[in-house]
């Protein structure tokens, strides 16, 4: 049996992977590596977590004796990394961290695969999983094409930026089998509420106010976050060795545009007076460095391996906005940080 490690299953897009490849995919068995930070939370896999293709594993990519302890122990076939630390917000107050997890957590990573699978590229795989916002800004018109230049502005892009070159690094130099794939904002269920579109929806149920940053003029590409698992799914099996994918979902929307949306639609669900949510948006001093519009050309992926997104934004955002009105205990948990003791007394011999 093929085995594939994924690294930050536990975390937002982590958990829709891994749920995908463990449903999907008898054939493999997944583990599951994540150092179970403030972002990931195993009751995102609940589901699944009795699956006997499914292993769950807690480490830190940042620990390179381990990772290479793990590869040893394991023999895995192929690695999907998604593990990292993912908020703008929090790169700007600590930008080291963001250096430690996602460029040396990937260069563990990509150490410990080179030694293990050294002559025999050809049947194994280091697909990293990558954000758009290693292009930049855009301006009000253009989209990022798999051609756009690196131009990153936060220390999160950066790092990211910086991971999506070491990975290139090893195919070129080693040959390794690697793919990387770009992708624009995702929303969905098991969103951690400190990312836009949970931050709103959690703040609302609550009336409590909404921040926007600025003007709340800028554009974020929003994608369902299922659809990027599927396109995560599609890449792995059909790219070629060293291609590199933009996923986006044509779906561009400024941020205030999107917050009232999300007002409008929890009146009505909540039953209350329309324009009552609406007044709790605050415009709060805007983020350094702030990119002003993020858009992504996903023509490249859909005319080689035939991904389109599978259903439109308001039906995503429907789906969004009845999984956190029907999963309030989902949300205690993760605002009060509950689950993090819970699992780590769980896990603290592993
Ligand atoms: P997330 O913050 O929800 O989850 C990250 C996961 O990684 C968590 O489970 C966390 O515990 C784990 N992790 C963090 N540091 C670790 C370490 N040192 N060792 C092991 N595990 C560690 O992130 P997400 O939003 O699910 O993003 C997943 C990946 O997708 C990231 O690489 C991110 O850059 C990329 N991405 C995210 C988006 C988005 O909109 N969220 C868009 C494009 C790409
Ligand atoms: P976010 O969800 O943090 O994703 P990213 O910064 O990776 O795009 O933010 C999405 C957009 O929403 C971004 O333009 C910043 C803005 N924003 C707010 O206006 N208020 C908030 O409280 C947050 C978290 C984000």
């Amino acid at each position: 049996m093929k085995k594939i490690i994924i690294t930050g299953g536990a975390g937002f897009i982590g958990s829709h992977v891994v749920r995908r490849f463990v449903t999907q995919h008898p054939e493999y068995h997944i583990i599951n590596l994540d150092k179970l930070t403030y972002a990931g939370n195993l009751a995102n896999l609940k589901d699944i977590e009795g699956a006997p293709n499914y292993e769950f594993v807690k480490g830190d990519i940042v620990d390179a004796a381990f990772i290479d302890q793990l590869f040893a122990d394991k023999q895995p076939d192929a690695v999907i990394h998604l593990a990292a630390e993912s908020h703008v917000d929090r790169s700007i107050t600590n930008p080291t961290e963001f250096v430690m997890t996602n460029v040396i957590g990937t260069v563990n990573l990509l150490n410990a695969a080179r030694n293990l699978w050294k002559g025999r590229y050809d049947s194994t795989r280091f697909y990293h999983v990558s954000t758009d916002e290693v292009y930049g800004t855009l301006g009000e018109d253009g989209m990022f094409t798999e051609e756009t230049a690196y131009d990153p502005h936060s220390p999160y892009s950066a790092s990211k930026a910086s991971s999506d070159h070491f990975v290139r690094a090893y195919q070129d130099t080693y040959g390794m089998d690697t793919v990387i794939s770009n992708c624009s904002n995702n929303y969905g269920s098991y969103h951690f509420p400190e990312k836009l579109i949970p931050l709103a929806i959690h703040n609302i149920k609550q009336m409590k106010s909404i921040p926007v940053y600025g003007k709340g003029e800028n554009v974020r590409d929003w994608l369902w976050v299922e659809d990027h698992a599927r396109a995560i799914e599609l890449i792995f099996h059909k790219a070629k060795s060293g291609a590199t994918y933009n996923i986006g979902g044509h779906n561009e929307w400024k941020n205030i545009d999107l917050i009232q949306l999300l007002c409008s639609i929890l009146d009505k669900k909540l039953g209350r007076a329309e324009g009552t949510s609406a007044g709790l948006i605050t415009y709060v001093t805007d983020r350094a460095g702030h990119d002003l519009r993020y858009a992504i050309d996903a023509t490249k992926l859909k005319t080689e391996l035939g991904w389109v997104p599978s259903i439109t934004f308001e039906e995503g955002l429907e789906k969004t906005v009845d999984w956190y009105l029907a999963n309030q205990e989902w949300l205690d948990d993760v605002t009060s940080g509950h689950y993090q003791q819970y699992y780590s007394e769980q896990y603290a011999d592993r």
